[in-house]
């Protein structure tokens, strides 16, 4: 059964429009766990522009389940990853000028240096994801890094305009998920994914985790958070 792993960092850019103290991602983390999450999941950026490092040291010790960090494979981050300890990391691109995370790792072109940043996660006992697009020269350069997980990037499947494009890339999804496997990688799978999107996904079988953040902490908004993932839970189960 796919697990839930609710990315709270939207919660933190609240709190950072303020530079104040509230809302706390920490906060939200445990409530989101007491609702079903069965993972947290935050992006610590090079920026700083919501997660801060204050943040990931206490998740740290408060998380109960599964807690993962995304992060750019930077010497910088891997260092700070190494010492924190956290269940997994997932490497994703990072660039400043963006909104989100736009893109998937581009695992073929920086092989080396990505199987450096797996080996160096592995031997500080952290399990490594890589976020990628849902192309087979990714899932095959990723088992070629040793990581332990694919995240396949959901937003343009998020992001398709009609019925046609969007079929189109739930089967390359499907497809990875088959590649992924055949490698012997575990598959997670997100980004722009919502209450509606969910459900062809959630009926694949394959998809170990999903890490959504915009649309529950949008819906907790009129809801409350504990409604919002509870919802979403519910939807991953069915
Ligand atoms: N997975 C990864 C690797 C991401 O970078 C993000 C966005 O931080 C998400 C999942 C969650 O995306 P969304 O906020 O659109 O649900």
């Amino acid at each position: 059964m796919a697990k839930l792993g609710l990315n709270v960092d939207h919660f933190a850019t609240v709190r950072q429009a303020r530079l104040g103290a509230e809302p706390d991602p920490v906060i939200a983390a445990a409530m989101g766990e007491l609702a079903g999450a069965e993972g947290i999941t935050i992006h610590l950026r090079e920026d700083r522009r919501h997660i801060q490092d204050r943040d990931l040291e206490i998740m740290r010790k408060t998380v109960k389940t599964k807690f993962n960090l995304e992060m750019a494979p930077s010497v910088e981050m891997v260092d700070i990853a190494c010492r924190v300890k956290p269940d997994q990391c997932t490497l994703v691109p990072e660039n400043r000028e963006e909104l989100t995370t736009e893109g998937g790792l581009d695992v073929v072109a920086h092989l080396v240096g990505i199987s450096l940043s797996v080996n160096t996660l592995h031997a500080a006992g952290i399990k490594v994801s890589l976020f990628i697009d849902p192309s087979p020269d990714q899932i095959n350069a990723s088992y070629m890094t040793d990581a332990d997980a694919i995240e396949i990037h959901t937003g343009r499947y998020a992001d398709a305009q009609d019925e046609k494009a969007r079929q189109q890339e739930l089967e390359a999804i499907r497809d990875a998920i088959v590649l992924g496997h055949k490698q012997g990688l575990t598959v997670h799978a997100g980004h722009g994914l919502n209450y509606v999107n969910i459900i062809p996904l959630a009926r694949f079988s394959g998809i170990e985790e999903f890490n959504i953040g915009h649309s529950i902490v949008a819906r907790a908004m009129y809801v409350g958070l504990d409604q919002a993932v509870r919802d979403m839970v519910r939807l991953i189960r069915q």
